[in-house]
This record gives structure tokens, sequence and C-alpha cells, in this order.
């Protein structure tokens, strides 16, 4: 993935029990490190809230189950836990401890154990694997050693230091782990180990269920955002030819009409790719629903529930996301419009780094951060609509796009071309906005996702777009 989906960060100069208490980071010792100015420290708080943020956050997706749910697979598409937990460790030793700490190895001899690219998620399991108990302690010592690093090296002088920017990478990459171990436990089987309050009701739908979006030139991806990732970099002029978004993404009522209509036993709606795993993998409804009678029920984290009708659709493949569009005489929109909906300000012309403003989310604007387990009912977030009225881009669910993953131009591969590079025109879908499961700290409306076009266990969903018609577009 992303880094959600692949979780692909690799280490440099190569092809709770756990967690550090904030009262660690509370009392870390503002003299024990260099002479540094106050706008530099107040970085380093904010890379050591981030970093313990994290941290808390994969303590408890870990500490939630036992030895034996951490240790097995339970997906074949995952890893287990414990590796997730120990990669994310082995990630943070390779780039904060070894690079940019220049400190000696924690543990060498683990790293090809926990390197993404010589594994595939299928065979971890049979790997030698650090046991939950050592895997806890690693990731405990790199820790410790980090706030060190943290408190002494510069923040200057390289790129790959300035503004934080390595502390940021490895930040994100542990919240986007963490959304995959989260993807995990929606896997497990067993009684439910994880609680959260219930979304926020709806208090205000959109306006209109579709909006405008004018034609005209519009400022793609970001140059300024300090923690922004190499695919998402440089910002670019790009042409949007007029064109209509739904305001929501498409609800679980809308696409139990669609079940209802016979949309999966019609390959009129269905590409040809489409249409073919359709059959082969036997895809009757979305991943997680259950038919009792005539009626739908979940299973979301081992809750068996009756099918909320107004929130997002969420466990759908982009071959089902295509379908659904086309069966209403629509279609997914591309990346561009995406990011146009969620950015533009028709009054400024500017492109906004959310659709709220340039602020980072509040709990009030978007639905993220895994504060609830499930995505919101549409109408739950009118103060994070972007200027044209366009809602809940941000969080709830991943929506999938018609378009490939490719490198903007002028693309310059950062820190490593194992980031994003080596999956240019892959067999891959992107994925805007993130869910319910993304961290804030890795959900800016440039943020880009891509995963393979059958996948499911993810949180994704879909929301519809057309092409405007001529007297709608003057
Ligand atoms: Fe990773």
């Amino acid at each position: 993935m992303t880094p959600h989906g692949q979780s692909h960060l690799r280490g440099p100069g190569r092809s709770s029990t756990t967690g550090t208490s904030r009262t660690d980071a509370d009392q870390r010792d503002r003299t024990a490190g260099g002479n540094f100015g106050e706008a530099d420290w107040r970085l380093r708080e904010k890379v050591a809230a981030q970093l313990i943020r994290a941290r808390d956050r994969s303590v408890a997706l870990t500490d939630a189950v036992d030895d034996d749910d951490l240790t097995r697979q339970h997906s074949t598409l995952m890893s287990p836990l414990v590796w997730d937990l120990a990669h994310i460790g082995n990630q943070e030793e390779l780039w904060l401890v070894r690079d940019v700490g220049g400190r000696e190895p924690v543990r060498h001899d683990i790293d090809d154990l926990y390197d993404a690219f010589q594994h595939p998620r299928g065979d971890r399991p049979r790997l030698p694997l650090l046991s939950p108990a050592e895997a806890r302690g690693y990731v405990r010592e790199v820790r410790d050693k980090v706030l060190d690093v943290l408190d002494r090296a510069p923040l200057e002088g390289r790129r790959l230091v300035a503004d934080g920017f390595a502390f940021g990478m490895i930040v994100q990459h542990e919240q986007q782990h963490d959304e995959t171990m989260l993807a995990t436990h929606q896997l497990r089987r067993g009684a439910p180990v994880l609680h959260a309050p219930p979304p926020p009701a709806a208090v205000r739908p959109p306006a209109a269920a579709e909006v405008l979006v004018p034609a005209g030139p519009f400022r793609m991806g970001t140059d300024i955002d300090p923690w922004a990732l190499d695919n998402e970099r440089p910002s670019h002029d790009v042409h949007v030819d007029a064109f209509v978004i739904d305001t929501a993404p498409v609800t679980n009522a809308g696409y139990a009409e669609f079940i209802a209509a016979g949309g999966y036993d019609d390959p009129r709606w269905w590409s040809e790719v489409g249409w073919a795993h359709r059959v082969k993998a036997d895809l009757t409804m979305p991943r997680f629903w259950l038919r009792d009678g005539d009626r739908w029920l979940r299973d979301r984290f081992g809750v068996v529930e009756p099918l909320p009708p107004d929130e997002p659709v969420v466990h759908v493949c982009f071959h089902e996301a295509r379908a659904y569009a086309a069966w209403t005489g629509k279609r997914l929109p591309t990346e561009p419009e995406w990011e146009k909906a969620a950015r533009f300000d028709p009054e400024t012309g500017r492109a906004r780094r959310f659709p709220w403003g340039d602020e980072d989310p509040g709990p009030e604007h978007a639905n993220l951060g895994q504060r609830h387990l499930s995505p919101a009912p549409v109408g739950a977030y009118p103060a994070g609509a972007s200027p044209l009225g366009v809602h809940q881009l941000i969080g709830d669910v991943w929506e999938w796009l018609d378009s490939d993953f490719h490198g903007y131009p002028g693309f310059q591969a950062f820190p490593y071309r194992e980031y994003s590079e080596v999956f240019f025109c892959g067999d891959y879908k992107m994925l805007r906005g993130g869910s319910f499961g993304t961290d804030p700290v890795a959900s800016r409306a440039t943020f880009r996702n891509w995963d393979h076009p059958i996948r499911r266990q993810i949180f994704a969903g879909f929301r519809c777009a057309r092409d405007a018609r001529p007297e709608e577009a003057t």
C-alpha cells in the first residue's frame, strides 16, 4: 500500500508491554540533546506525541488477543499480528536507529524476516518469527533508542530528516500497519475483543444527491506538506472536464437495491475481467454480509447485527463498485476528479489540504483513527464537507477510483524506489480518503492508496460520478 494494503516500507541502504508511556515522553530531558531552537523543540514534541499515539494503538490491537491469536494466520491475505508488530519495530530500527541515529543495530539478524518484499504474507506464519514476548521486548527496545535519537539528531541538513520527515514516515507506517491489523481483527473469528462507541448519528444530510464540479485547471498533489510521501509529489496542474459527483458514498441500503435488482447476475454491469472474477469467486454480496430471511445482517469485528441502511457500504472490491456504478448509469470517479472534488475551492481557485480547509482533522470533521468501529451514517459530518458540498470524502471508507497507479509528472522516488515506484503500472486501482480505521496522520486529501481490484478485506467503499451533460457544464 500502500502501505495500507501492501505495507512495503523497506530499510535504508538495502534493497502494553510494548508501549512507551506518556510519562516517559513528558519527562524527556530537553537539555539532553543538542542546542535546539524553540520551533525545533516543538517539532520534536510533535514527533514524540505521534510516535506514542501510534504505539498506544499498536499495543491495544495486539494486547487485545492472546498469544495464539497473535501468532495464528487469520487469513492468507494477512500476516500474523505478531509479524506486523515486529515489522513495525524493524522498520523503525532501520530508518531511525541505524540511518538517522547512526547507531549500532539492535537485531541485525531479523532484518530479512521482516522485509515485506522477501516474504509474501501467506508464507509469514512458517518463518521463525519472534514470539509475542520477544516482539514486544524488541519494539520497546527500539522505541527507547528512537526517543533518544529524537532528542539529539539534527532535523536539518539532509532531506531525510528535514521537518522530521523520516520520523513522520515511520509514524505513518506504524499507523498504516495498525489499520492492516484492524483488518486482520475483522477477519479473525471468535468473541469480540475490540470496543468503541458507536459513530455519531446523521445531523444534516447533503443538500443534494450530486453536485457539479466545474471544468478547469486544478493543482493536484503537494510540494509543501512536510510529511507527504513521494507519490503525492510534485504538485502539478491537471485539466478536469466538468463532471458530476455524488455528495455521499453509496450506502448499504443503496447497495442492497443493486443486489435485489439482480446486479450480481447480470454481466451487463460488469467489466469482462470483473465478471470473470465475480463468477470465479462466487461473489453475491459484500464481504461480511449475512442473509437472514428477508433482511441483511453483518459481522463486524465478531458482532453480528442488523445492517445499518444509511452507512456507507464497505468490504466491496473494485469490480463490485464499478458494476454498481454502471447499474445506476454512472461510473466511478477518476483520481483527479476525486481530488478536485475534495480540495478545490471555487472562491479562491486554490486547492485545500482537506475538504474543510487546511487544518488537521478533528472529531467534528471526519470518522478517522478507529474512534469508532464502523463507518458513520451519511450526514454525520457536515462540518467536513467540501466547498462544493461533497460529504465524507475523508474517513468512513476508502473510495475505489477508476484510475491506475502511476507517478505524477516529475515524480522522484524518495527515500527509495520500493516505497512507490515499483508499484506503478501494476494490477492496482487507486483508493482515496481513508477509512474509520485510518489515522489522521495518514489521511491527507493528497494521500494515495492503492490495492488489487479484487481485494475486499480492506475498509473500502465508493461513490459514483458521471460526465456533466452539456447544459449542466455551462
Ligand atoms: Fe510495512
